[in-house]
């Protein structure tokens, strides 16, 4: 049932560019619900964990694309502050199981005072029988206790929605190319083993990005703690002056998420200066990104016609990657690591 693979960890990761093909089906679907929508003045995504990641990439990508003011709540925070709905407002909630505990009782505190709409991989869960609309994303069963492939369709459907709601159709055809560019990453994944293995023994990590490539980030710091159990902190590049430069020193592994546009040059000098204090970085660039390789220890290569909007999805494939090569190194079992669940049913 692991068809081949060593474990349900690395099957998923593979999975994930027909993950992508088969979300995009849902493009016709995703357009009726938009075509349904009154209007909405703000948009409020709801998540816990790795969803939370793929809804912070939809609120850059909501602002940017479709113009409309966007927030991003914790389900565990959302009773906090749940206090300026209204009927203009669009609740999304995303959640891989669609039982979530603390995700469900943020949609039912919404109580009818906002539109809902959910984003859910497992079909008939108790989300989807609960919110006004429903979105599928057609990642199949995932096994492994750490998202991977939901990750990715969960950011394909939130592309599908902002694609429909700006009415920008023509960035369908850039998104349908991504399964490419990421079957072109899956190919190199020796080289992903091999910086493993020169990485595996580090007491922290630090994943750094901007814009679009911070979440990527953060979620390249989540699936390290949770399946490596080394410490590790995701930041917003912009922030390490204010703090945490204090703990980069010699050897300290930086991964650095610089694809090109917009955040590239601000990014690569936040890299130049992890450099100066003595850090290994691993840079996530450009195969003609110059200024990057000149400044990394280790250089993981993307094409270079990737749009940053969508950089998302590649990028978060060799930090997936790493993570679970360094757990096999490590003798932990990825696809159950110790204290975690899969679904979360408790708040
Ligand atoms: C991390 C991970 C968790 C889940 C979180 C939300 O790899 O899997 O952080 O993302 O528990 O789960 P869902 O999406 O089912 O609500």
């Amino acid at each position: 049932e692991k068809g081949g693979y060593d474990h349900f960890m690395l099957k998923e990761i593979h999975e994930q560019p027909k993950a992508v093909k088969n979300t995009i089906r849902e493009a016709s679907e995703i357009k009726k619900i938009v075509q349904s929508f009154p209007k909405f003045n703000r948009i409020c995504f709801v998540a816990c964990g790795t969803s939370y990641h793929a809804s912070l990439i939809g609120k850059y990508l909501f602002e940017n694309l479709v113009g409309i003011s966007t927030d991003v709540t914790l389900a565990s925070e959302f009773e906090y502050s749940a206090e300026t709905l209204d009927e203009n407002t669009l609740v999304i909630v995303i959640t891989q199981s669609g039982e979530t505990a603390d995700t469900l009782k943020a949609l039912r505190l919404v109580n009818h005072k906002a539109k809902t709409l959910a984003i859910v991989n497992v079909v008939g869960s108790t989300v989807t029988r609960e919110a006004e609309y429903v979105v599928y994303t057609r990642a199949g069963p995932e096994i492994g206790v750490a998202a991977t492939k939901t990750y990715i369709s969960q950011l394909t459907s939130i592309y599908l929605l902002a694609i429909c709601m700006s009415g920008r159709m023509e960035l369908l055809e850039k998104l349908e190319s991504i399964p490419d560019h990421m079957e072109s990453i899956l190919e190199n994944e020796d080289f992903i083993k091999k910086i493993a293995c020169k990485y595996k023994d580090a007491r922290d990590f630090f994943f750094i990005g901007r814009g679009f490539s911070y979440p990527t980030a953060l979620e390249g710091a989540l699936k390290l703690k949770e399946i490596t159990y080394i410490h590790a902190e995701g930041y917003a590049s912009g922030e390490l002056k204010h703090g945490p430069l204090a703990l980069i020193d010699d050897g300290v592994p930086v991964v650095a998420v610089v694809p090109p546009g917009k955040s590239h040059d601000k990014t690569l000098s936040n890299v130049e200066e992890v450099n100066a204090r003595g850090a290994r970085v691993i840079g996530l660039g450009s195969s003609k990104d110059e200024d990057l390789r000149s400044e990394t220890r280790d250089m993981i290569e993307f094409d270079d016609g990737i749009d940053e909007i969508f950089s998302a999805v590649p990028y978060v494939i060799p930090l997936q990657l790493l993570s679970y090569y360094i757990s096999v190194m490590k003798g932990i079992d990825p696809d159950k690591p110790k204290n975690l669940a899969k679904c979360v049913t408790v708040e």
